[in-house]
């Protein structure tokens, strides 16, 4: 048996895998996001020790005996954040979570004084991803940062907790900016550039090698024996590709959650930060993937919902599902959205950038705006998958996971503008904790099956011919109203 736990945003997620792949039981535990001030966004990591001792006790109590045979641990979760301790690992400050954009500033400084460092980092500096983070920090916290002994990624505090080591895995480094991505190793240039050193950063394992062991006090809590082995583990989105059996060049996805992404699986890394994409290391060795991530992806549609008085995402989807059937063209008259609620990464990197409906007249419906919205993130979506093109990775059908993938009507939406196959598969909701699960099998030697064995396909959305020259239309257009949103906040 191995346990996968994925500490998300919203909520930390456990399973526990039997050998054949098959979820025994899960649990969750609710986190919540502190925002004190706008454009922040923090959680304390007592929050998600604690959010995992909850599920843990939770899979224990439902499913004693396969708990007791747990022999291996693997970890996932969200990327971006700075966890910063104290020489005794204490600590320091709540953590600087992924959606947090008060280092503004520093992205554009770091970018201006290095901008040959992208090329080996993977991506281009943005507010959201670690190391501006840290410059944002010696600036406005000097006290912290002179105090700071080491910078953890989330999950990896869930490891210090587990075993009390300072250990990350390289799917994750990736997302801080200071990891050689095609070296897979730490890029002391880039350390520097922050005001660090690199005995502040944790050693680095690949996400399938054993990367420590429960020490005793964990085992204690958690009721499992010492020594027991942690896999690296991984960022949220490589682990979920592990999870679904994405994991060899050209295979590619798309999540559609809080966030929204279009990953892509490469066999080298790809490059092209221009663009705004993300080169990044997967969480399986000598595997790369490259990613457009968006910020406001499925939340688009939460937010649309309170906003048209809708009691929940689903009734508003079936609003428009009766209104405007995927049978027909939609009129021209309908309204165009940018999905750009909290900024965006790709293809803009410009978090100060916002969203908007546009087109509105007397005549515009609750029907035709929540139609604009699931066809406004779908168009931010394309805009991500010519910028992974662009990189040169190639991208053929993609699963949909994440909660957007519920609705039939937005998958098929999304054939029909990205033209190509996309379909979804049975047990997504958990491919984080599963892909954490089945990269822990692989630290204790077994589960070389389990990985190529993806999850079962629920549904297939072939590209509808008859819709695309008026998206198509709708694309131009949308397109043409970028400038406008930028000039905004110019
Ligand atoms: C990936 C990203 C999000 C976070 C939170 O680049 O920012 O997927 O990992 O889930």
């Amino acid at each position: 048996m191995s346990l996968g736990i994925d500490l998300g945003t919203s909520e930390l997620k456990a399973v526990l895998l039997d050998e054949c792949g098959t979820v025994l039981a899960h649990a969750g535990a609710r986190l919540n996001v502190s925002r004190p001030q706008a454009g922040w966004s923090e959680q304390d990591p007592e929050s998600w020790w604690q959010a995992c001792l909850s599920a843990l006790q939770q899979l224990r109590q439902s499913q004693p005996q396969a708990y007791a045979r747990v022999c291996c641990i693997g970890l996932s979760g969200q990327m971006h954040g700075a966890v910063l301790l104290d020489r005794a690992d204490r600590v320091l400050r709540p953590a600087i979570l992924w959606d947090d954009s008060r280092a503004i500033e520093q992205a554009q400084w770091l970018q201006q004084r290095h901008p040959e460092f992208s090329a080996v980092t993977g991506s281009l500096p943005m507010a959201g991803l670690t190391a501006p983070k840290l410059l944002w920090l010696r600036q406005y916290e000097p006290q912290v940062f002179s105090e700071i002994s080491c910078i953890l990624s989330p999950k990896d505090y869930l490891r210090l907790r587990l075993s009390g080591e300072r250990i990350s895995d390289v799917s994750d480094a990736a997302g801080t900016l200071w990891l050689d991505v095609e070296k897979r190793d730490w890029f002391e240039p880039m350390v520097q550039a922050c005001g660090l050193q690199l005995k502040q950063l944790p050693r680095l394992v690949e996400g399938s090698e054993v990367s420590a062991g429960l020490c005793a006090a964990a085992a204690g809590q958690i009721g499992l024996r010492e020594q027991l082995p942690v896999a690296g583990g991984g960022g949220d989105n490589p682990v979920s590709a592990v999870g679904i059996g994405a994991i060899a060049a050209g295979h590619g996805f798309i999540t559609l959650g809080t966030s929204a992404a279009i990953v892509a699986i490469t066999g080298h890394a790809a490059g092209n930060p221009a663009s705004a994409v993300h080169s990044f290391c997967h969480a399986l060795p000598q595997r790369w993937y490259t990613m457009g991530a968006m910020l406001a992806g499925a939340s688009c549609l939460r937010w649309a919902t309170g906003l048209l008085g809708q009691p929940n995402e689903q009734a508003l989807l079936q609003l428009v599902q009766a209104g405007l059937p995927q049978t027909q063209p939609v009129a021209a008259g309908v309204p165009l959205f940018l999905p750009y609620l909290a900024g965006e990464r790709t293809p803009h990197n410009d978090p100060l950038l916002r969203g908007g409906f546009m087109n509105l007249g007397y005549d515009s419906s609750p029907v035709m705006l929540g139609y604009a919205v699931l066809e406004g993130v779908g168009f931010g979506l394309l805009d991500a998958l010519h910028a992974v093109q662009s990189a040169g990775a190639a991208v053929g059908a993609c699963a949909l996971v994440g909660g957007g993938a519920r609705s039939n009507y937005w998958a098929q939406l999304l054939s029909n503008i990205l033209d190509r196959e996309i379909h979804t598969l049975a047990g997504s909701e958990l491919s984080a904790c599963i892909g954490a699960a089945k990269l822990g099998f692989l630290a204790y030697g077994q589960g070389a099956d389990l990985l190529a064995g993806g999850m079962p396909v629920k549904e297939r959305f072939l590209p509808v011919a008859a819709q695309q020259s008026m998206l198509q239309e709708r694309y131009q257009k949308f397109r043409g109203l970028l400038a406008a949103a930028q000039a905004l906040h110019d």
